[in-house]
């Protein structure tokens, strides 16, 4: 049997920050609102999905004390691609000069888990080392003049190295799910934008996050007390607090970032992981769960067992 172990995590994000304020400025909406019903004070836009990703995946490297050769597959979990062809792995594998495979995933804000799960079933067959990356650039595809998404998007990147070791890993259990039916909740056709029901999506997501993070949980044979730092998809303060509330985990043992960079979609969660891990708040042997969901709706969970 051969499982994975997560080893090195690093993030990039773009230079240039827009705040509440600036928002305010040329759309009919306020910091008290955007904070009130967010949770998000400011975000950062301008990035580009292949760069935030390459430098993301080079910190991960370098906090692995691993060079691009040790790597064998990119893999990158990504909404907001730079083309539809080529596929931007493809991008990324060249300007970080990664040998061997490279293909994208798109799960919307759900990417990075999806991402976590099929490398690890991808080392279960032989692959040697994942170099793992969630980027996005929602900023791209967002129509400034509209309120209700400007004040929500951020563009960022965030990358793993997912490695295999001999016997169960430390990937303890997982969860992904989709219901197509629900896909006009949050959409962007070709050369559009982006829309959202946030409403709508609201309501879902609350309840299939919280169902699919008991159902990872249960399947490792754990329970909300057991879970050292919970990893959840930034997409709004409310939602988070929400799941954390019904499932019974306290906001001191969760990880949010949303202040900073609002919703970074498959980015969200590894920044939010590599902001804990810089801050000291994930130790040797913690147990980690991530918990994320987005367009299609997708919905994804993992326990993770971190080793410093
Ligand atoms: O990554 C995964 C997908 N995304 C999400 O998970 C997002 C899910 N949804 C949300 O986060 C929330 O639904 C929003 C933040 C999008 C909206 O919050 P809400 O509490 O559901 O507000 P609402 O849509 O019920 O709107 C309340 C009021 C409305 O005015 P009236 O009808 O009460 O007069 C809106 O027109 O707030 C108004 N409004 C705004 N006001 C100021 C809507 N957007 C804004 C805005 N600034 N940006």
């Amino acid at each position: 049997m051969r499982g994975i172990t997560v080893r090195g995590c690093g993030i990039s994000l773009p230079d240039k920050v827009l705040t509440n304020d600036d928002l305010s400025a040329t759309l009919d909406t306020s910091d008290a609102w955007i904070i009130e019903r967010t949770g998000i004070k400011e975000r950062r836009v301008g990035g580009i999905t292949s760069q935030m990703g390459a430098e993301a995946g080079r910190r991960a490297l370098e906090d692995a004390g691993l060079q691009p050769a040790d790597v064998d597959v990119v893999l990158l979990a990504t909404t907001t691609p730079d083309a539809l062809v080529p596929g931007t792995s493809a991008t990324i594998q060249e300007q970080i000069g990664v040998p061997g495979g490279a293909f994208d995933l798109n799960a919307a804000c759900s990417g990075f888990v999806y991402g976590l799960v099929v490398a690890a079933g991808l080392v279960a067959v032989g692959s040697g080392r994942i170099l793992l990356i969630g980027s996005d650039a929602l900023s791209r595809i967002t129509d400034w003049d509209d309120r209700a998404l400007a004040v929500l998007v951020g563009d960022g990147a965030g990358a793993v190295v997912v490695e295999p070791v001999d016997g169960p890993g430390d990937l303890l259990s997982w969860n992904m799910g989709a219901d197509g039916s629900l896909r006009h909740l949050l959409k962007c056709d070709h050369g559009g934008y982006l829309f959202m029901d946030g409403k709508e999506v609201f309501r879902k997501a609350v309840r299939v996050v919280v169902e699919s993070a008991e159902r990872a949980l249960s399947d490792a044979g754990l329970q909300p007390a057991d879970v050292d730092l919970l990893v959840p998809h930034q997409a709004n303060l409310r939602i988070i607090q929400a799941a954390c509330q019904r499932l019974g985990i306290t906001e001191e043992r969760t990880a949010v970032v949303i202040d900073r960079y609002g919703n970074t979609s498959s980015a969200s969660i590894p920044l939010a992981l590599d902001d804990a891990i810089r801050n000291g708040r994930v130790h040797d042997g913690a147990t980690l769960l991530l918990t994320g969901f987005g367009g299609g709706m997708t919905w994804a969970s993992a326990v993770l067992r971190w080793r410093a």
